[in-house]
C-alpha cells in the first residue's frame, strides 16, 4: 500500500512510520511526504530515506483551491491509497477530503473526544490535561473530515499522567508511546482489520 504522510514539524511520528515500513511491521511504504513547512524535519527525514519530499502551502500556490489541485496531482503521481496525517498543521481542502474519504487518518496526543478541536495541538494539550488533574491520557487514531479532531476514532491507548509531569515531561511520554502505537494501528489498516473507503 502507498502511504502519503503529512507532517509540519519535526516528523519523529514520520520516521516511526517509515522505520515500520523499513522493518516490514508494516506492509506497506511512504511513497511521498508533504509539508507546509519548507523548514521542517519531515522533509528533512524523508530526503534522507530517499523519500519524494514535497514543500506545499497556499502561500506558495497562491491560494487554498491552488494547493489542494497540487496535493491532488502529487497524490496522485505517487498512487497513494491512504493518507496518514502525523503532527499537520493545516486543515485539507474538501477536494481532497472528499477524493480520499475514509482513507485520511490522523494522531492526536490525547484520548478523544476530550482535549481535542481547534487549538488543541502540541503542549497545548498537555497543559490543558495536567491543568483538568487527569489521571491518564493518551492518543488517538481518527479517521479526518471537515472538523478538526472529530472523525471516526479507530483507535486508542491511554498513557499515565504522574503526580509530577510537567507538560514537557508528560509530552515525552506521551509521543514515546505513539510510535509503537503508530505501527500497530497503520497495520491494521494495511492489513484490512481497520477498513478504508
Ligand atoms: C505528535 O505529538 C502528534 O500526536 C501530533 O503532532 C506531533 C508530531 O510530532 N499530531 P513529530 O513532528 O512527528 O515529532
Amino acid at each position: 500500500m502507498n502511504i502519503a504522510v503529512f507532517a509540519s514539524h519535526g516528523g519523529s511520528d514520520l520516521q516511526a512510520i517509515i522505520d515500520g515500513c523499513k522493518n516490514n511491521q508494516i506492509n506497506a511504504r511512504v511513497s511521498v511526504v508533504i509539508s507546509n513547512n519548507g523548514n521542517s524535519m519531515a522533509l528533512q527525514r524523508a530526503e534522507a530515506e530517499g523519500i519524494p519530499a514535497y514543500h506545499l502551502s497556499a502561500n506558495k500556490s497562491g491560494n487554498e483551491e491552488a494547493l489542494a489541485t497540487e496535493i491532488l496531482d502529487i497524490l496522485a503521481k505517487y498512487n497513494v491509497e491512504m493518507i496518514f496525517l502525523a503532527g499537520y498543521m493545516r486543515m485539507l481542502h474538501i477536494s481532497v477530503l472528499e477524493k480520499y474519504n475514509n482513507r485520511i487518518f490522523n494522531i492526536h496526543p490525547a484520548l478523544l473526544p476530550k482535549f481535542g478541536g481547534k487549538g488543541m495541538h502540541g503542549m497545548n494539550v498537555h497543559t490543558a490535561v495536567i491543568k483538568a488533574k487527569e489521571s491518564e491520557t493518551g492518543v488517538t487514531i481518527h479517521r479526518v473530515n471537515a472538523e478538526y479532531d472529530s472523525g471516526e476514532i479507530v483507535a486508542q491507548t491511554t498513557v499515565p499522567v504522574l503526580k509530577n509531569d510537567t507538560p514537557e515531561i508528560l509530552a515525552a511520554r506521551v509521543l514515546d508511546r505513539e510510535y509503537e502505537f503508530l505501527v500497530e494501528v497503520i497495520g491494521d489498516i494495511v492489513n484490512g482489520e481497520i477498513t478504508l473507503g
